[in-house]
């Protein structure tokens, strides 16, 4: 027994150790049957009274290739609108997040101060950072927070799900900027709520972006006993 645990704890830690957001992918599509196997996995996640919010929009490479102009374009000219209003990071949250994005500008040359080479790496999120393929993940809005807590899970254990057979992926926000966007080109009802996108491809590892690994805070700082 103790070594199933031990073997069974490995096999998520290593899945856990080696995700990580890939910024830079290869163009090769990745089969249709793996996609199946990824989405079949992710959709085993566990939802408040198995509602199962989450609604995928998968795209092929063709589509992908197709949008991906097109979203850069609209993203260059439409001020973000998302569904979820994006957080006010601050304090800690601020450091955080100043330290991942100091990273990413460290690996990929973006000099601090130039605000133009910034831009441009931000608009990488809307080319899908090169991705063969994107999904875009929706949630009802009748189901409020909970709804959107089942897609985060969802997108996690999609990524676990993907890394397992191989394929990088990278949760984004920025994907859901321009709800319209989507609403447009796929029908997307109303109420069909916008959680967040995710590219997902085989990993270019030599890609710059590629380059760094972000850290976490220890266990103590983000838990609390009650004894
Ligand atoms: C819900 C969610 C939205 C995210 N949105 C973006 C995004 O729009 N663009 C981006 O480059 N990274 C995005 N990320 C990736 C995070 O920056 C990344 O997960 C975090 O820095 C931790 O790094 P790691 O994923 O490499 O472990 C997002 C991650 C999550 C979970």
């Amino acid at each position: 027994m103790n070594d199933d645990i031990e073997s069974r704890t490995a096999v998520l830690s290593l899945l856990l150790d080696e995700r990580y957001s890939c910024r830079g992918f290869r163009s090769d599509p990745v089969p249709r049957a793996t996609i199946d196997r990824i989405l079949a996995l992710a959709q085993r996640t566990a939802s408040w009274c198995n509602s199962q919010a989450w609604q995928i929009w998968v795209a092929s490479a063709a589509a992908t290739g197709r949008l991906r102009g097109e979203l850069v374009e609209y993203a260059r000219h439409h001020a973000p609108q998302p569904d979820f209003a994006w957080p006010q990071y601050q304090g800690v949250y601020q450091e955080r997040r100043r330290e991942c994005g100091l990273q990413l500008y460290q690996a990929t040359g973006v000099a601090r101060g130039d605000r133009a080479a910034g831009e441009r790496q931000t608009l990488e999120n809307f080319r899908f950072f090169g991705a063969p393929h994107f999904a875009l993940v929706t949630t009802d809005e009748a189901l409020g927070i909970y709804g959107a807590i089942d897609c985060g899970a969802y997108v996690s254990n999609f990524a676990l799900a993907a890394r397992a057979m191989g394929v990088a992926s990278i949760a984004q926000a920025a994907l859901a900027a321009h709800p319209q966007f989507w609403r447009e080109r796929l029908g997307l009802a109303p109420d069909r709520k916008l959680v967040c996108g995710i590219s997902f491809g085989y990993e270019d590892p030599a890609h710059p972006a590629n380059g760094f690994r972000t850290s976490r805070a220890p266990i103590a700082q983000a838990t609390t006993w009650i004894e």
